[in-house]
């Protein structure tokens, strides 16, 4: 009997040892696929109009050890504690105000009109700002609230939309980010497969001639095996935003079809990095159908570009460092910039901060137009990131500098937020740039003309100019986030508490002039000391700008930079 129990023993630890060695062997990847169950479907049985023979693999091995991008914070003191608590428990509050609002007059909806609690469609119909919140619920600690979102979310139809065509990109940040974002954070299967539901009806704008992919998706005209136009003319965010989703996507349910989609058109922005007037950028639109990215010559890190540089390091971060072709793009691209780009403006109090401008060639040799976006705030953030990941650490002050311009551009205002565009007149030196009002006044002047004999004085009024500023392009708050967002970063990259400080000034502005009955609001122009609310507020304010909020005042391992990566809709992905 004992003898019996020997054997038994024995051979139930060979087959144990045989057992993990099997599964040693396999990567780890293959492990880990959940089970989804995809319903067959129009979209499941459509057949390729130029299918793909090989997919590119994701690049396999053990993840390279990046550097730390988070500070080692200290612990902090009882008082710290709970001045960032009670800060965090406003963001948190403004949150589920928001939540309210929307949960009570446009549930399901795309987005709450903040004034008349009336609804929006914007993109697809199917609840955009419910989805695009689901993270953010699920971080600021909403159980409740997430669960009944995600039962909402089983009901949506990723394969059917009442609007005509899909924005590809806006679909895929939002949407198939956010969902994305809540399975990582959740591992609720039902958000993994509406994700690769949504992913499969994405995949199809690249089912095109040479794979590089259509920017709006006429998805019934696709259904019904047309032949889909590659774009003349397309901006490089529109096609080069998509492959951190896309990569999330493959690397969770094993299918290379994604990863292989996105990795044609990065390898494309790849061999054409040397190509444009300035090697190194690419310039804000492009040629897709004829792979040229030389002809074009305006450059920024703004609207219609961001992204696309934005995911180039992140990229790096996603692929844990197993593809070089991120890091050397990423060099390449930061080193143009500090070259071009990036300009010290003229500041009347002496801060020392750069600013993100825009570079044109249309009318003659290269000129730095000095003007600044809010969608460029997010620059210093990026720059942060790739300095501590890639390198040069030196850039970390440039990151800072970044951040501070746009924290400038915050406080220079009588409200306390920054507009949507603005230029401001630039530094003749880096080094030292004493405040020069005559300087100043003849920037204005060459910047706005003078039709109608004003006085300098008059000038400046009649177009609320802040000192340093030469002109407010668009004096709009749309509830963005990209100022808070880099402020985040260089806040977890750093450890320095006055990037706190800083957010929370920008916060009591913005709750000041934005907050409505129902929820809050875009704003009018922002030089006004009351500016005036606009019935708008999309989606990314639950996804952004509150979950960022929230992140900066909550303690520093809360989705800590070094395990997440966040997409450009804020939505954080699990890094390998
Ligand atoms: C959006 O979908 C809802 C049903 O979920 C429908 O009632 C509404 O008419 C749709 N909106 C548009 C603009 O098609
Ligand atoms: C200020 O700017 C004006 C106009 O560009 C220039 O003539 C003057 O020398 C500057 N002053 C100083 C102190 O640099």
């Amino acid at each position: 009997m004992a003898r019996l129990r020997v054997r038994q023993l024995l051979i139930l630890m060979i087959l144990l040892i045989a057992a993990s060695l099997f599964y040693i062997n396999q990567s780890p990847t293959q492990l880990r696929f959940p089970q989804i169950l995809v319903k067959p479907s129009p979209w499941t049985i459509r057949r390729m109009n130029h299918p793909i023979s090989t997919y590119q693999q994701l690049p396999r091995g053990n993840p390279r050890r990046l550097p730390k991008i988070q500070y080692a914070f200290e612990v902090e003191t009882a008082e710290q504690k709970s001045t960032r608590e009670f800060r965090q428990r406003a963001i948190e509050d403004a949150f589920r105000h928001t939540w309210h609002g929307y949960r009570n007059h446009a549930w399901l909806e795309d987005e709450l009109r903040p004034l008349s609690g009336e609804s929006k469609t914007t993109f697809g119909n199917w609840s955009a700002t419910l989805v695009d919140s689901l993270d953010s619920l699920w971080i600021m600690g909403l159980q409740d609230e997430f669960d009944e979102a995600v039962a909402a979310v089983a009901n949506i139809d990723f394969e059917t939309s009442t609007d005509v065509f899909l924005n590809v990109f806006e679909t895929t940040i939002r949407y198939l980010g956010g969902l994305l974002s809540a399975y990582d954070l959740s591992s609720n299967t039902v958000l993994l497969t509406k994700a690769v539901q949504l992913g499969n009806v994405l995949y199809t704008a690249f089912d095109t001639s040479n794979h590089m992919p259509t920017y709006m998706l006429f998805w019934k005209s696709v259904l019904d095996g047309n032949e889909q136009e590659v774009p003349d003319r397309a901006a490089i965010a529109n096609i080069g935003s998509m492959s951190l989703e896309f990569t999330r996507l493959s690397q969770l349910t094993g299918d290379m079809k994604y990863y292989d989609a996105i990795q044609r058109v990065s390898d494309l922005f790849y061999d054409q990095q040397d190509n444009s007037i300035v090697p190194g950028l690419w310039p804000i639109w492009v040629n897709t159908a004829e792979e040229d990215f030389a002809s074009e010559v305006e450059f920024s890190f703004g609207g219609m570009a961001d992204s696309a540089y934005e995911y180039v390091p992140k990229m790096h971060l996603l692929l844990g460092g197993r593809k070089s072709e991120y890091s050397k793009m990423y060099s390449k691209f930061i080193e143009a910039a500090k070259k071009h780009l990036f300009y010290r403006p003229m500041t009347r109090d002496g801060q020392d901060v750069l600013i993100s401008g825009f570079l044109t060639a249309k009318d003659g040799p290269l000129t730095l137009v000095p003007s600044v976006q809010h969608l460029g705030c997010f620059v210093g953030g990026m720059v942060a990131i790739g300095a501590k990941t890639i390198g040069p650490f030196e850039d970390l002050e440039i990151a800072a500098k970044l951040a501070d311009g746009c924290f400038w551009g915050y406080e220079s205002m009588t409200s306390g937020i920054m507009p949507e565009t603005f230029a401001a007149a630039p530094c003749t030196s880096e080094s030292a740039c004493p405040w020069n009002e005559t300087a100043w006044h003849e920037a204005v002047l060459k910047q706005l003309g003078n039709s109608h004999d004003l006085s300098m004085e008059e000038l400046i009024e009649q177009h609320n100019l802040a000192p340093g500023f030469i002109q407010i392009i668009d004096g709009r708050y749309l509830l963005r986030p990209e100022a808070l967002e880099s402020i985040f970063v260089l806040y977890r990259a750093t450890g320095d508490k006055q990037w706190q400080e800083k957010a929370w000034k920008i916060w009591v502005a913005i709750e000041k002039a934005t907050k409505t009955d129902l929820a809050f609001a875009q704003l009018e122009d922002v030089t006004f000391a009351e500016p005036k609310q606009v019935d708008s507020m999309e989606s990314f304010w639950t996804a952004e700008t509150l979950k960022y909020l929230y992140l900066i005042f909550s303690e520093p391992d809360l989705i800590s930079l070094d395990e997440w990566v966040f997409n450009t809709e804020a939505h954080p992905l699990r890094r390998p």
